[in-house]
């Protein structure tokens, strides 16, 4: 068997740990074994831009690039770009001029998680590559956010679908703009019509007519939306998807890796493993102290890892090691890490 042909791996972790330049080391070590690769990250953060020394204008592109004598495209996600995708592939213009779905889609309006698996399954789909490889922002947000996926999904299938009942029999004799607010005092509580009717008064009335509408628009694309959120469900089949949560031996690094898991374990299937990154260990190792201080110091390093390893083990079956890489140039701590996954089948 070859390395993993599993359609998507996903990298996730605390912040600092190492996601990044480990999920692009194994995008580059999945090209090197002739797989088609995508690399996206969701994280607006920059380092991956630099890595693979992208510009301002691929943000949001699929970009081809070569890094280490081997092909592959990266995507640094860019939301807006995202729903102007959605909006030409769906033939659905509006999608991408409407005012509160523009605002919805700035990087930190919202719809960033949701919109990262549109992404995800809309380059799965054109067939282009044998896996995608995830790059998720620190934390447990994202993993929040999947857990949360049946809410989305009922809102689209119930909520709209009264919405929608309601659309249908005004529009048919009144026509698009007419029925805005007469829908909204129908279908909503009177707690809302309160706000909306004091955001009427601040924002002027194009604000719910963008409303209605941009609901309406949302709607129009729900197909796009579903069939994003039904990702979900490959994410979780062992047989496509390698989950790889990432720490490092850094102090209190290792609980927060404990505490995610926790946290995702309704989620992420059994099969899934941690990268420890930066040991220290094979460095430590061949350090030859003369000084009676020094061996103390050397001792204490060696014991502190191994510690913080054997209690790792007990919460992770599948435990990868990456060492902490002696340098100072992130190309460098790239180029080892990538080596490293030759000795792991997987
Ligand atoms: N094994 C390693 N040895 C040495 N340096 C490393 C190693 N792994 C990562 N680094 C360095 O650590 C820094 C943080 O790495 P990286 O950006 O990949 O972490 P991250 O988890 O993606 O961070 P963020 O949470 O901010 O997205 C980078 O400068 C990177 O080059
Ligand atoms: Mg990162």
């Amino acid at each position: 068997m070859g390395p993993s042909t599993k359609s998507f791996e996903i990298f996730c972790g605390t912040g600092g740990v190492g996601k990044t330049t480990l999920a692009t080391s194994r995008a580059l070590f999945l090209a090197g074994r002739q797989l088609r690769v995508l690399l996206i990250t969701i994280d607006p953060a920059k380092r991956l831009k630099d890595l693979l020394g992208l510009k301002d204008e691929n943000i949001g592109e699929v970009t081809s690039v070569e890094l280490e004598g081997q092909k592959l495209d990266a995507l640094l996600m860019s939301p807006e770009k995202t729903i102007g995708r959605m909006a030409t592939s769906g033939n659905t213009p509006d999608l991408a001029s409407n005012r509160i779905v523009q605002i919805l889609s700035k990087p930190y309006g919202g719809m960033n998680e949701i919109l990262s698996l549109v992404e995800v399954q809309m380059q799965f789909e054109s067939g282009k590559y044998d896996v995608i490889v995830l790059d998720t922002p620190p934390g447990a947000h994202f993993l929040d956010f999947l857990e949360g996926i049946g809410k989305i999904r009922s809102f689209f299938d119930k909520s709209f679908v009264e919405i929608f009942a309601h659309i249908g029999q005004k529009s048919g004799k009144a026509g698009k703009r007419l029925f805005g607010l007469g829908l909204i005092n129908k279908v909503v509580s009177a707690g809302v019509k309160k706000l909306l009717s004091y955001l009427q008064n601040v924002t002027g009335a194009k604000f719910i007519e963008d409303f209605v509408e941009a609901v309406q628009i949302i709607y129009q694309s729900k197909d796009a939306f579903l069939k994003g959120l039904s990702l979900q469900e490959k994410l979780r089949e062992e047989s496509q998807c390698n989950w790889f949560l990432v720490t490092s031996v850094e102090q209190g690094k290792a609980q927060e890796a404990v505490d995610l898991k926790g946290h995702a374990s309704h989620y992420i299937h059994k099969d899934h493993y941690l990268l420890l990154n930066k040991c220290l260990e094979s460095v430590v190792s061949e350090w030859k102290p003369m000084k009676e201080n020094l061996k103390a110091v050397k001792s204490s390093l060696e014991d502190q890892e191994q510690g913080l390893k054997s209690r790792l083990r007990e919460s992770f079956t599948n435990i990868l090691e990456f060492p902490e890489v002696v340098s100072l140039s992130p190309a460098e701590h790239l180029h080892f890490l990538t080596q490293k996954w030759n000795a792991y089948v997987l």
